[in-house]
């Protein structure tokens, strides 16, 4: 079914800016990462995406296919990006099939909320292996074409847009550190200097490495499974952003555009952070609690047996 423009893309961006481009995408399965994909899908761009679940990543591929009249979209299910040998193949097929790899997001990823105390060792590294090897095995098996691209594509000043360019995606809770998320934390820190050191190595040859930080984004599966209901019913956890509410997966496939198209030409090595100043906020004096009651007592508590 077709999703409504307005719901995943800004009506400043022009159609066809990506005509002839292929975006690769990992956890394109997911809420925020289809999004980004369906705005570039719209703007010209074919894709191919991965997802570990089979029937949810061909059915999202379809679904992102009615974007554009004509849109290729390729939905590999059964895909793991802890494997690099589940990316190579990933990656021969969609370059067979749709000619090469232009734009890269590097989204997969898996969380859950823990205190240390509760973490083993493999849960640890499960969320290592997803998050930091899964973004280094995307960068490293698309490497070659993104280089690739550049070659095919020089900035030309014209209108169309310059391929060779990664975005990864991470989260800002490694800046200040957050309970329960001390391993993804870590993974996605990882993440951040995984970009960076790809943004100075390929720089040189024309390529962009950034990450896309988003903040709560209303309606996805980590906000369901990961929010804190009682803070979000009472709107209490929307107050505690500057901007008083959750974010939309729009917002963040405004910023993808952005990065991808040549108004983002001169942006390499950056954390783009979409979170209306979140990261930012210090908690409050008025009432609501900043820092949660669980970590104190209730299920995470009893779990890591303190
Ligand atoms: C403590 C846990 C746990 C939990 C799993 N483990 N869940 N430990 N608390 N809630 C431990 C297991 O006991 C096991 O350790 C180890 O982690 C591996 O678990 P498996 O189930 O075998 O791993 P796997 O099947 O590969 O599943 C990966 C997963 C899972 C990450 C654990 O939750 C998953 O697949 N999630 C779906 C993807 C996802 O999470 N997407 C959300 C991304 S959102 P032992 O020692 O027992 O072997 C996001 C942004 C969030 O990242 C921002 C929101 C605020």
């Amino acid at each position: 079914m077709a999703v409504p423009r307005a719901d995943y893309l800004s009506p400043v961006w022009r159609d066809g800016i990506f005509e002839n481009k292929v975006v690769f995408c990992t956890g394109g399965g997911g809420t925020i990462c289809s999004a980004q994909v369906r705005a570039l899908v719209h703007l010209g761009a074919n894709a191919c995406i991965l997802g570990r679940n089979i029937e949810k990543t061909e059915k999202m591929a379809r679904s992102i296919a009615t974007a554009r009249k004509g849109a290729k979209v390729i939905g590999i299910g059964g895909a793991d990006v802890r494997k690099i040998e589940s990316l190579e193949q990933a990656v021969e097929r969609c370059v067979t099939e749709l000619g090469g790899i232009d734009y890269v997001i590097a989204g997969a990823a898996g969380n859950f909320l823990s205190p240390i105390a509760g973490l083993s060792s493999n849960a640890f590294k499960t969320v290592m292996d997803i998050d930091t090897i899964g973004s280094f095995n995307t960068l490293k098996a698309t490497l070659p074409h993104l280089l690739a691209s550049v070659k095919k594509s020089p900035n030309t000043g014209t209108n169309t847009s310059t391929g060779g360019r990664i975005i990864f995606i991470s989260a800002s809770f490694h800046f200040t550190g957050m309970p329960l998320q001390t391993h993804a934390s870590a993974a996605k820190a990882g993440v951040d200097a995984i970009m960076a050191g790809a943004a100075l190595e390929y720089g040189p040859y024309g390529m962009t490495s950034n990450v896309i930080t988003p903040g709560p984004i209303a309606g996805t599966e980590g906000m369901a499974r990961l929010g804190d209901k009682e803070q979000e019913s009472t709107g209490a956890a929307q107050r505690r952003n500057p901007l008083g509410r959750y974010g939309t997966v729009k917002e963040i496939a405004d910023g993808t555009v952005y990065l991808f198209s040549d108004t983002g030409s001169y942006v390499n090595g950056e954390v783009l952070v979409i979170d209306g100043g979140g990261w930012r906020s210090p908690g409050s004096f008025d009432g609501e609690k900043a820092y949660p009651d669980y970590l104190l007592e209730g299920q995470f508590a009893r779990k890591s047996k303190l």
